[in-house]
């Protein structure tokens, strides 16, 4: 059997497997696989679009309702096993289920070779504004950085980053990334979002962002999309929670853990916000946000920046450094997903599965770099409906047919937690299906129209 060989006996659970070296560790590994572009660059224009301040509080009591279970669902498994996501759901489901962690793996590795595209972006764009600024016609700008060779240039370093942590391993890779980096995207944001509040332009921004308008809510397209969102801003539906979960001893709260990721997570996307529009309705902007899903805030902010002079270079390249860090955190996990259930499944070492399926991913991602039609498809299929399938069979798997799952939520809690999960257990039993699977319908329909729409044209 493959074994890390230079490991620090400590950093090994009873099977020799590794576990986080501190809880902060894990949380902040966590919370750094959840807080990425979804935060920062999708989560904005949602929300704008899907009616301001009455979408948020629609989006929060999703993240209690369903987020929150299902990521201790995710998290209960993982704990329960100590494996990856195929021998997790085959052992706590049967091989019955082993299709369900197949599919984890396979979104895994679509999300992050188009995700790795985007954040070869981020990184394209913190370097020029390091070099130069923003110069040129902000569209223009975009689809040069957007596509061709300098997209793949960027996206392959991008990719070298993400597989050289995850090849470290757990504690000495991931773990320690998430340490260093979290606090410095937190640090930024917060910066950035206080820079924002002097801005001429705030009050319009804020209006714009959180105007409550309840006719949008009445649209079943913002509920699906919120609870969309929510998935792939929590991370959620494709094992990345369950892998985290598994480097946990047997004796940590799951519970607490849970809801402070998702609330972090949830906040640093509303501070986002609070940073993203009243840059935008600083020079007028706003209608430029909702146009185009892919394109929206890399076409808007550079230019926004750019026209701010040199305090806009400067706050350009911090936020754009933030995008790329919080990119870089989300993308050791969907690797680690990868990565781990090979590992798991081959019996390879951990160096030979990250670099392996590390350029293969690399190598599928070249097509999305060549064409944003092909990234938009992809982020459609494996972005939101396999995440909302796989969280749908999640949903499942624990609340019919894991055996105990009270007693594993259970197990670490406070007591004021534990009083929690008989409630939590009937959520993932019965409200979740139901709400998922309303999600799943309208994904379905919606990922029919986007496939004819790439193939007619
Ligand atoms: N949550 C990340 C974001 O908001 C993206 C991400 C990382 C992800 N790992 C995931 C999404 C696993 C779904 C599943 O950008």
């Amino acid at each position: 059997m493959a074994q890390p060989t230079k490991m620090n006996p400590k950093s090994q659970g009873s099977g020799g497997r590794e576990v986080w070296g501190t809880r902060l560790g894990f949380v902040l590994a966590a919370v750094g696989s959840a807080v990425g572009l979804g935060n920062m660059w999708r989560f904005s224009y949602v929300a704008s679009e899907g009616g301001g301040a009455a979408f948020l509080i629609l989006y929060v009591a999703l993240i209690a309702l369903i987020g929150i279970p299902l990521m201790l669902a995710e998290f209960s498994v993982g704990r329960r096993t100590h494996l990856s996501p195929i021998g997790a759901i085959r052992q706590v489901a049967g091989s019955r289920w082993v299709p369900l962690g197949v599919l984890y793996v396979l979104t895994g590795f679509l999300v992050l070779s188009y995700y790795a595209v985007i954040a070869g972006w981020t990184l394209r764009y913190s370097l020029d504004g390091i070099l130069g600024g923003f110069a040129g016609d902000p569209g223009v700008y975009f689809e040069s950085v957007a596509t061709g060779w300098d997209a793949i240039a960027y996206h392959l370093v991008f990719m070298t980053i993400t597989i050289g942590i995850v090849m470290n391993g757990v504690q000495r890779g991931i773990e320690r990334a998430a340490l260093i980096l979290m606090p410095i995207l937190f640090l930024i944001l917060l910066g950035l979002a206080v820079w924002a509040a002097t801005l001429p332009g705030a009050r319009e921004g804020y209006a714009f962002y959180l105007q409550p308008s309840l006719a949008e809510l009445m649209d079943p397209a913002v509920l699906t999309g919120a609870a969309g969102q929510a998935f792939f801003s929590l991370s959620l539906g494709m094992g990345a929670m369950l892998t985290f979960a598994s480097y946990l001893s047997r004796d940590s709260d799951l519970n607490q853990e849970a809801v402070t990721v998702s609330l972090s997570d949830f906040l640093v996307a509303f501070i986002a916000g609070l940073v993203v529009f009243p840059v935008i309705a600083a020079l007028g902007l706003q209608d430029q946000v909702g146009e185009s899903a892919v394109g929206a805030l890399f076409i808007s902010l550079p230019g926004a920046f750019e026209a701010m002079g040199g305090i806009g270079r400067i706050v350009g390249i911090l936020f754009f450094v933030a995008l790329a860090v919080g990119a870089l955190t989300s993308a050791l996990s969907l690797l680690e997903v990868v990565t781990s259930s090979i590992i798991d499944e081959l019996r390879i070492s951990r160096r030979k599965a990250a670099l392996g399926l590390g350029v293969l991913i690399a190598a599928v991602g070249i097509i999305p770099a060549l064409s944003l039609d092909a990234l938009g498809l992809m982020d459609a299929i494996a972005g939101e409906l396999f995440l909302v399938i796989g969280a749908f069979g999640m949903a499942i798997v624990v609340g019919w047919v894991m055996p105990n799952v009270a007693g594993e939520m259970k197990r670490g809690a406070s007591p004021a937690f534990e009083r929690y999960v008989p409630g939590v257990v009937f959520l993932v039993r019965y409200v979740l299906p139901v709400v998922i699977g309303i999600v799943l319908w309208f994904s379905i329909l919606e990922t029919i129209e986007n496939v004819q729409a790439f193939f007619v044209g």
